[in-house]
């Protein structure tokens, strides 16, 4: 396993390689994560990791110094996954002196995550147009549980022609449905069971379209009825989307929906979505 900290360093290495699927990360690594890697492994033989905690997608008030970080149990991982390369770079390497390049995609900021966390998709944007840059992969694995880092990266990808393909794998969850996060580490073993309530709140809304529900409104009160029912939990938003503009659906039509919710349960914030065909 290659464990390099420099763009330069990692280009020579990449070099050795041909076909390479990389997963980006910011580390504190979980089964969701060992997911996209060993399919990026799987179809491309060879899998690249970052682990990089972007300062420039956290806002001033959110937890960048406190994200929980573990490079040794990480690295322990990724050996044990078989990952070939892995770029760990310092902020002033992915950020030197006079940097002063975004990759901005507007109408990202005016809905679900990007309306609640402003330049959040920014920074995500351009840290990883710079990793794709960096690693030049065939393909990039991304999970659905962040549903629009997804739609913003495909976007990007698409309008900056850029030749990697985007891959997206499913959300991995734990025994009770709550959605692996490395943020979950934050919650305490109260907070831990009653954050549940997130899936719990997405399974009504899905069972509720099953059985004939179309309406928009119907779905988010029956998701805000769950969500109402666990005093620690505090819902942000709860959404019933289209999966392609990400806009708020009155009907769910033809494209189906996605459906997705933030809450608060202390000072944690946790998302979940559920991806509903037609
Ligand atoms: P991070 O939160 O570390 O997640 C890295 C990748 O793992 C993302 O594609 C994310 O969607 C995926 N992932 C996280 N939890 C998952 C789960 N339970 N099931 C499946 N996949 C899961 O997302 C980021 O980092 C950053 O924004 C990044 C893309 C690295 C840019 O800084």
């Amino acid at each position: 396993m290659n464990v390099i900290t420099t763009v330069k360093d990692f280009r020579q290495t990449r070099a050795g390689f041909d076909r390479v699927g990389f997963v980006p990360t910011m580390g504190y690594l979980h089964e969701g994560h060992l997911s996209l890697m060993r399919q990026a492994r799987r179809e491309c033989g060879t899998a690249a990791v970052s682990i990089f905690v972007n300062p420039t997608q956290f806002a001033p008030h959110e937890d960048f110094t406190r994200y929980p970080r573990d490079l040794e149990r990480d690295l322990r991982l990724l050996a044990v996954e078989g990952v070939e390369l892995v770029f760990v770079p310092e902020v002033g390497e992915m950020y030197p002196e006079g940097f002063g390049t975004a990759v901005v995609l507007p109408a990202a900021d005016e809905v679900l995550e990007g309306a609640a966390r402003p330049d959040h998709f920014s920074g995500v944007a351009t840290v990883v147009c710079k990793l794709l840059n960096i690693v030049q992969p065939t393909r990039a694995y991304f999970g659905q549980k962040d549903a629009q880092q997804t739609v913003v990266v495909r976007q990007m990808v698409r309008d900056l022609n850029m030749p990697t393909q985007i891959v997206v794998a499913p959300t991995v969850r734990e025994a009770d449905g709550l959605a692996m996060s490395s943020r979950n580490s934050y919650l305490t073993p109260k907070q831990r069971a009653a954050a549940q309530i997130l899936y719990r709140a997405l399974t009504a809304a899905q069972e509720l379209l099953a059985s004939g529900e179309r309406h928009g409104d119907g779905l988010r009160q029956a998701m805000s009825e769950v969500l109402a029912d666990e005093p620690l939990a505090r819902p942000e938003y709860v959404s019933v989307a289209d999966p392609l503009t990400l806009r708020e659906l009155a009907e769910v039509g033809p494209r189906g929906a996605l459906i997705s919710l933030a809450v608060r349960v202390g000072v944690v914030r946790l998302i979940d979505n559920l991806l509903i065909d037609a």
